[in-house]
């Protein structure tokens, strides 16, 4: 369990929060590019870390970021007439470039220069930097001061065609979307099927580690003299790399305390994905749910619990009946409320990896606040994966992860 006061430190990420403003000191994904494909098309509504925005692209292809409010009377820029450079108010005509700045005010009449210059630096819009990696806009909504250089991330440095991305809405907190994410034990339930209980070999041994990219979360099972080490990576502040073939990651993004961007990838480090690779994908794991068409609403939801089928829960092909990997984390995850109470939870031996990140999570909290350096910054960091090893019983934890997680990705980079 969790007090309350922690409870609201891990997971409220307005502005302000200690969490929201730890958040804001990475690159986060805003929108796919394909969204915006156009210069000077539509523009697409953004909300991210409680802040609603819009985004745009101008006619010389730079990407827009602002406040969804216009500064002048906090009509919607959404409904903005996107041309000649800029994002036009439709109220009163007032336009902005991508960063903001008030560049025309045909509502007033013509004045002194010097007068006009007074009021276009009074309607600054509030804006945030963007850049487009792997095939999304990413923003950075923190200090200028502080802005990092975009992180070597592998799915976004490997061709488009070596790539698969969706993402949809998870009606719940984005702390509860990544230990879902984390969590070891429900792999053998949730997404299990018929096995039988006695065939189910639970994990005896959590490691929870830091790093400088964040944390790595080692699940150990025993087999004989040996333990098999399942070793995930999390990068700070929500990315997980899933060890798998084709490869596939998470980011979970929240849309603000009770809603979270879930993006699901799969990519190849070395070839392009085959029909072949996303047939397999869709049937077996099904990360990727299928969402409602121009949408990031899932097909099955909450509204419809998630098209629970009890005959095949019954049957025993299906532990839930709930079809598809990431419908069947979405229904229990949100079934958790929007923001889980963990003051009122039973935690089990089987959640030590759990509760090792919430602690690991405060602490880089407290480091935040401290001033200290954080993980993550340096993008070079990110050069990790996740994967497995075999080590004998009681072979420190330790003195294996760092080699492994760096030597996987050493061998993409060849
Ligand atoms: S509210 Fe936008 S121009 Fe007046
Ligand atoms: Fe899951």
């Amino acid at each position: 369990m969790l007090s309350h006061e922690d409870n609201e430190r891990l997971t409220c990420i307005g502005p302000g929060t200690p969490m929201g403003e730890l958040m804001r000191r990475y690159w986060i994904p805003a929108a796919f590019s394909h969204q915006i494909a156009e210069r000077d098309g539509p523009p697409v509504r953004v909300r991210l870390l409680g802040e609603n925005l819009v985004l745009f692209r101008d006619s010389q292809g730079r990407l827009g970021l602002l406040d969804e409010r216009c500064p002048h009377r906090t009509a919607s820029l959404f409904f903005g007439r996107n041309e000649a450079s800029g994002l036009r108010c439709v109220y009163h005509g007032i336009k902005f470039d991508v960063d903001g700045n008030c560049v025309d005010v045909p509502c007033v009449p013509a004045t002194r220069d010097e007068q006009m210059s007074r009021i276009k630096s009074a309607l600054k819009a509030r804006s945030y930097p963007c850049i487009e990696r792997g095939g999304a806009v990413w923003t950075y909504m923190g200090p200028p001061e502080f802005k990092p250089e975009f992180p070597e991330l592998e799915w976004t440095l490997v061709p488009e065609s070596h790539r698969f991305a969706t993402r949809h809405i998870q009606e719940c907190n984005w702390l509860q979307a990544l230990e879902g994410g984390f969590d070891a034990t429900h792999l053998t339930f949730l997404h299990g099927g018929d096995a039988e209980p006695s065939r189910r070999v639970v994990a005896s041994h959590y490691e929870v580690m830091p790093t400088d990219f964040g944390f790595v979360v080692g699940t150990g099972r025993e087999f004989g003299d040996t333990i098999h080490w399942n070793v995930n990576v999390m990068l700070m502040p929500f990315h997980k790399i899933i060890s798998s073939i084709p490869m596939a990651a998470h980011v979970w993004a929240p849309i603000d305390d009770e809603n979270t961007m879930l993006y699901s990838i799969n990519f190849h480090p070395q070839r392009p994905l085959t029909d072949e690779d996303l047939k397999r994908e869709k049937a077996w794991r099904g990360i990727h749910t299928e969402n409602f068409p121009g949408s990031d609403r899932a097909i099955r939801n909450k509204a419809n619990d998630y098209l629970i089928d009890r005959a095949l829960q019954a049957s025993g092909k299906s532990f839930t009946g709930i079809k598809g990997l990431g419908s069947q984390d979405c229904g229990i995850q949100e079934s958790m409320g929007s923001i889980s109470d963990r003051a009122v939870e039973h935690l089990l031996v089987s959640d030590t990896a759990i509760i090792k990140i919430r602690r690991l999570l405060l602490k880089t909290l407290d480091d935040h606040a401290a001033g200290k350096p954080l993980p993550g910054i340096d993008p070079a960091s990110y050069r990790v994966r996740s994967g497995r090893c075999e080590l004998p019983k009681g072979a420190p934890f330790g003195d294996m992860v760092d080699d492994l997680v760096r030597a996987e990705a050493a061998v993409a980079a060849e």
